[in-house]
């Protein structure tokens, strides 16, 4: 059983989804805690209503993004957090916090810090990523969990959904649909890493035992009749 620690800026639907996944025995994870943030955000009361501990670390108006860094390590630590999962974490994570959370051999050297982001990166990576996706028009979009590195939205891609853009979507429509696949793929990325099934070799990342890949693709618009 790996221990979790989440980091939330907003609503938190991601941290719902790995939560319900840990209470109904879906992944072999536990939440350890939840650090926000955002006073008031959604994601606080989420982990209060799941009886998760939590550390709100307000960062508005906060210079030292070292020194605020260092104390969001420290209280990963003092909940002895075997990995961290980003979960709507409305900032860039700095060198150090990244170095703490180097791979070790407890994790089959795969770093222990994970992200969702709401595009097929390397698409439309930094904000309004569903945005970025309807202006350039698109027709697939989806999620991608990735290993975070130094960059935004760079680091080494665990698994990807597609979802379709539809005729008349708007950006809440998009990213509804978005949401509903990562929801899906976050807590599978923490089951594979609870399993320690992923292995890293330069940035490739692979799932040791998959299932065969399907070789059929998708088209969107459809030419089914
Ligand atoms: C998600 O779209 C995620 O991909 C992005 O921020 C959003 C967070 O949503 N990084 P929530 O707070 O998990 O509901």
């Amino acid at each position: 059983m790996i221990r979790v620690g989440v980091l939330a800026s907003g609503s938190g639907s991601n941290l719902q989804a790995i939560v319900d996944a840990a209470r109904d025995g879906r992944i072999d994870a536990t939440v350890a805690v939840v650090i926000c943030n955002v006073p008031g955000a959604r994601a606080l009361e989420r982990a209060r209503v799941a009886g998760i501990p939590t550390e709100l670390l307000p960062s508005k108006g906060v210079p030292d993004r070292d020194a605020y860094d260092r104390e969001v390590v420290a209280r990963l630590r003092a909940h002895r957090v075997d990995l961290v999962c980003l979960a709507g974490w409305m900032r860039i994570v700095t060198p150090a916090f990244l170095e703490a959370f180097a791979p070790s051999p407890a994790s089959h050297g795969c770093p222990r810090v994970m992200n969702v982001h709401p595009a097929l990166l390397p698409s439309f990576p930094g904000l309004h990523a569903q945005r970025q996706a309807l202006d350039y028009g698109v027709r697939f979009t989806g999620c991608t969990v990735h290993f975070v590195d130094s960059g935004t939205d760079t680091g080494p891609v665990i698994v990807q959904a597609a979802v379709p853009v539809l005729p008349g979507d708007d950006e809440p429509a998009l990213s509804a649909r978005i949401l509903v696949e990562e929801h899906r793929v976050y807590p599978l990325a923490v089951q594979w890493f609870a399993e320690g099934r992923l292995a890293l070799d330069g940035r490739r990342v692979s799932l040791r035992d998959a299932a065969a890949p399907m070789m059929d693709g998708v088209l969107n618009p459809s030419q089914d009749r």
